[in-house]
């Protein structure tokens, strides 16, 4: 199928889904992803999680795609949090070799999309293979102009959010900052979304309805858009499904009518 276009790539939807009510001025700036359900999805297939996570990197790999068809200036993805360390050490071992492979294999899909990467989390604290890899990604892609594309990789909106007050502290006692002038911007220039819009529309597939530590201080005025489909079969349809929510909204910010956020 030739995917260049956006008419080619969105042709043929299934019937569930409306084309023509979907409007491309209003697609939202930054949509975010909690891709939940790769084991559960494997597990209902007989499968090992393993080949879960590798079915939910083509998932992944479509709905990058998808956002750049659809202009979205910004796609992050909650790939592993703080909290994943807990997980059996195979699996971790697996997940991070993963990561590594295939974000080697993408780099042609990011060139050829002009997709930036950024990393929301401590990337310094991964294995040495996964480390490098990103950090080399990082360098590969940073004059890339278009889609920024941000993994959350052991991210943990705490400790992103305790990190912003250290570093905010370490300003203070440097005496280059007086606590006087700690506005919200100044907490979020320290946070690892740095110079990123706030997402509008978090989606969070397999059907849990938390937020999992997850972009914490970012996500204050963000829509949730919350699917049964395990992300392993959530697709391109699945996306226009939830901006087609999106775009049904009326989106306060605390006000009476649809007033303009920040
Ligand atoms: C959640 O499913 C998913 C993950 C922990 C990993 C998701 C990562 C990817 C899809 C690839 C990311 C790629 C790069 C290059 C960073 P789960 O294991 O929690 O599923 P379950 O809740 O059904 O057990």
């Amino acid at each position: 199928m030739d995917d260049s276009t956006f008419e080619t790539f969105f042709a043929n939807p299934p019937s569930t889904i409306d084309m023509s009510l979907l409007d491309r001025a209003r697609i939202p700036h930054h949509i975010s992803c909690i891709m939940d359900g790769n084991g559960r999805w494997a597990t209902s297939r007989g499968l090992s999680r393993g080949e879960g996570h590798k079915a939910g990197i083509v998932s992944l790999r479509e709905i990058i795609t998808a956002c750049v068809r659809l202009g979205v200036d910004v796609l992050s993805a909650y790939a592993f949090s703080t909290e994943n360390w807990s997980r059996p050490q195979a699996e971790v071992n697996l997940l991070m070799h993963l990561f590594a492979k295939t974000f080697i294999e993408e780099l042609p899909l990011l060139h050829r999309e002009n997709v930036r990467v950024v990393f929301l989390g401590d990337i310094e604290a991964l294995p040495d293979e996964t480390r490098r890899v990103f950090e080399y990604g990082l360098e590969q892609t940073r004059d890339h102009t278009g889609m920024v594309l941000a993994l959350a990789v052991n991210y943990g909106g705490r400790a992103e959010i305790t990190r912003a007050a250290r570093l905010i502290a370490q300003r203070v006692q440097a005496g280059t900052l007086d606590p006087e002038d700690i506005t919200q911007d100044v907490v979020a220039d320290h946070l690892y979304t740095a110079g990123l819009p706030d997402p509008e529309l978090v989606i969070r597939t397999s059907g849990e309805l938390r937020l999992s530590n997850y972009l914490l201080w970012q996500v204050a005025y963000a829509e949730f858009y919350v699917t049964d489909t395990y992300w392993p079969d959530f697709d391109r349809w699945g996306l226009v499904d939830a901006i087609l929510s999106f775009q049904h909204r009326d989106r306060r910010f605390g006000g009476l009518s649809a007033a303009k956020g920040r």
